[in-house]
């Protein structure tokens, strides 16, 4: 199979183009290498092309042609929540208009099927312990409707010509599958934590005071090859499903608190990381958990690494990146 994978240069996106390759598919990449970078695609041919821009339907329609694309994973977006408050219209053009690229070509050129990147920003602030896919989808910012609105814009290609579609809604991704390829971003927990951890600071927590046990944030982690997995996996759906359109929750079902995670990141790297409390974060739910129930049951997919694995992975990433701490 010949595969194209948008955002192939990114974080997630080079797990699995990694995977695949290990796997013997031939892979495209599309990448603008604005946050990606060209040494994580391995020995995929890289199009250097920002899939939301004018051009990028017709280029991306010759790619698919002459590459022979069977199938597509989409992961090219933009990811970060207080940026799309800021710039909402920037983040629908990005993310909605990449993906409105993406299917005019998909239809032109005849390949059916696409595996996306979705989230659980698409929920909001539910208020149950466990979230299942059913649940009514109530994102609280820009960035969460833009990943909403591409899976009801995906049923709608569906229905109109038969496009064959699985979203994976991810919950909190972390750690490394290999080392050099490590989150390079510093937007998220464990990164932010290392990050104040090298520069020789205590990591901060965001509010101590939320109804849980501990008082701080739980979240479900997941480790970033078990989510590339849940790609290969989606694939392998996509040839046998009967259903045209699928949403899938990509999460262990555990939470933990951010306490929690500050505590196995001392762990890992054997450094004292004493927390300090910082004021809420704005817009923060005080528990979000996946039922994985679905995507165990459809898929055959769960995770196999639990927190320990995903903070060790980080913090070996981190050390073998030019971040690394003296210990
Ligand atoms: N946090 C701290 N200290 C830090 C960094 C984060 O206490 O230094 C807390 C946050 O306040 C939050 C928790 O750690 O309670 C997790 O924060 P992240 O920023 O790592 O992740 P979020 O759950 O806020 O966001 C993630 C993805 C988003 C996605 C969202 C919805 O990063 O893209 O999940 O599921 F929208």
């Amino acid at each position: 199979m010949t595969i194209l994978v948008t955002g192939g240069a990114g974080y997630i996106g080079a797990h699995v183009v990694r995977l695949l390759q290990e796997q013997g598919e031939r892979v495209v990449v599309v990448d603008d290498l604005s946050t990606g970078r060209a040494d994580r695609v391995g020995g995929a041919t890289l199009v250097e092309c920002d899939i939301a821009s004018p051009e990028a339907t017709g280029l991306l329609t010759t790619t698919l042609r002459d590459e022979q694309v069977d199938a597509v994973i989409h992961f090219a977006a933009r990811k970060q929540v207080g940026e799309s408050v800021e710039k909402p219209a920037w983040y629908y053009q990005q993310n909605v208009g990449g993906l409105t690229n993406l299917l005019t070509a998909m239809e032109a050129a005849g390949v059916d099927r696409l595996v996306f990147s979705s989230s659980a920003a698409t929920y909001g602030m539910p208020a149950v312990s466990s979230v299942e896919e059913k649940l009514h989808a109530e994102p609280i910012n820009p960035y969460g409707e833009t990943k909403l609105v591409c899976e009801w814009l995906a049923r709608a290609a569906a229905r109109a010509w038969g496009l064959r579609f699985v979203a994976l809604r991810y919950f909190n991704v972390a750690g490394a599958g290999w080392p050099e390829l490590g989150d390079p971003a510093v937007l998220n927990l464990v990164p932010m934590v290392l990050d104040r951890l090298a520069r020789g600071e205590r990591p901060a927590i965001f509010g101590d005071d939320y109804p849980t046990p501990d008082g701080t944030c739980i979240r479900d982690y997941i480790h970033v090859r078990d989510l590339a997995d849940a790609h290969i996996s989606s694939l392998a759906y996509l040839d046998r499903a009967e259903r045209e359109f699928d949403v899938f929750n990509v999460g262990t079902g555990e939470g933990a608190s951010v306490r929690e995670v500050i505590e196995e990141i001392g762990r890992a790297s054997g450094l004292d990381a004493t927390p300090e409390i910082r004021p809420r974060r704005a817009g923060d739910p005080p528990r979000l958990v996946a039922s994985p129930e679905r995507i165990s049951r459809e898929l055959g997919w769960s995770a196999e690494r639990a927190l320990p694995e995903i903070v060790s992975s980080a913090w070996e990433a981190w050390q073998a990146g030019p971040r690394r701490i003296e210990v």
